[in-house]
């Protein structure tokens, strides 16, 4: 019998992250029109678990897509990558790389699972439960991020063989196209050839399903995007009313985007002690959270290929809802 082997995890985020990197990230965003924050401050351990409800909410149709195409498609991903570690950006409860998981164990494959994630208390919890699943595997963590610290994703020591890189759930399109070229360009420059990127990634649909899917109508979403102000409040002793601002999502139809956006209901002076800052909204004013960019097949392969990396196959739910690009670097 293998015998469980206690996941490995490394910590590149400083331990003054959430609050040093906030005041830099607060200063700026809010400084610019519209006022706006990065979303990877969404996830302290309430964002993710209400992110956790949203891929539970009948709306929300990109886990249960993505999920589908992982279904069908994960024996044919794991030969095609003959990858000997996977790792996982954006890992989260790691619950839909499980599908994969099972794929690239049953070929023998797998040595090594790197899930890489920002939410550390949700990142070591997933990385102990998939310990004891998978016990023939060697399960290094790390708690990081992805924008900063790709140059040190591991990679098996076993045999030192091909890595594929998956980045789930369409969380790319929370990134702006100017940071999703600096993203896939360093990705690209720190893989190695042979080495494989699993890109999931959101399509284009109608407005009303889009909005349906981040206005659900328990009111989960509103929750979670409301989160980055207790967030403020907490990191930086802010005091923003959270009873003050709505939520506001919309579909972007120019940009091909959700933009999600807490509207102040009154004027309002926000202290922020933390970030030396006071904020003065006017009625009606508003902060973008967060952007879910949704993409069109050719324009995926288009971005991939300007990074340097080779589309080897791309796989859609039935319904066109979602894809699955596996792209190599050559
Ligand atoms: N991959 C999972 C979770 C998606 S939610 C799925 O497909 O369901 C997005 C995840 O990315 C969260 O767990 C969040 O903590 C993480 N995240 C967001 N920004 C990040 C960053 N800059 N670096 C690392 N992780 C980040
Ligand atoms: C993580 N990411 C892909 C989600 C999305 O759909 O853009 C985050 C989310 N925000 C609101 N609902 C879900």
């Amino acid at each position: 019998m293998t015998s469980v082997r206690e996941p490995v995890v490394s910590v590149l985020l400083d331990p003054d992250w959430a609050s040093g990197s906030l005041v830099d990230d607060v200063r700026r965003g809010f400084a610019g029109h519209p006022r706006a924050l990065p979303p990877k401050w969404l996830y302290d351990d309430a964002g993710s678990d209400l992110f956790d409800q949203i891929t539970r909410l009948p709306e929300y149709y990109p886990f249960v897509r993505e999920h589908a195409i992982l279904t069908e498609h994960a024996g044919e991903i794991a030969s095609a990558s003959g990858a000997t570690t996977l790792v996982e950006l954006g890992s989260g409860t790691s619950e839909k790389t499980r599908i994969l998981l099972d794929a690239f164990t049953s070929t023998g494959q797998l040595e090594c699972f790197a899930p890489v994630d920002v939410s550390e208390a949700t990142l070591r919890a997933a990385a102990d439960q998939i310990a004891v699943s998978y016990p023939g595997v060697q399960v290094e963590a790390v708690v990081g991020d992805f924008t900063l610290h790709l140059a040190h994703l591991p990679r098996s020591t076993v045999s030192g063989g091909r890595r594929m890189v998956a980045f789930l759930g369409g969380t790319i399109g929370n990134l702006y196209r100017e940071e999703r070229g600096a993203f896939l360009g360093a990705l690209a420059d720190t893989l190695e050839s042979g080495d494989s990127l699993l890109l999931g990634t959101d399509l284009v649909k109608s407005a009303d399903r889009l909005i349906s899917a981040y206005n659900d109508s328990a009111g989960v979403t509103g929750e979670f995007v409301l989160n980055s102000l207790r967030v403020l409040n907490r990191e930086l002793g802010a005091d923003f009313d959270l009873d003050g601002f709505s939520y506001v999502p919309f579909w972007d139809a120019h940009m091909e985007r959700m933009d999600l956006r807490l509207r102040a209901e009154m004027p309002q002076r926000v202290s922020i002690p933390g970030a030396d800052l006071v904020l003065d909204l006017a009625s009606g004013e508003e902060i973008r959270v967060e952007i879910s960019t949704k993409f069109r097949v050719s324009n995926i392969a288009a971005e991939l290929e300007a990074a340097g990396f080779g589309i080897t196959r791309v796989w859609t739910d039935e319904d066109g809802d979602f894809a699955l690009t596996l792209a190599t670097k050559p």
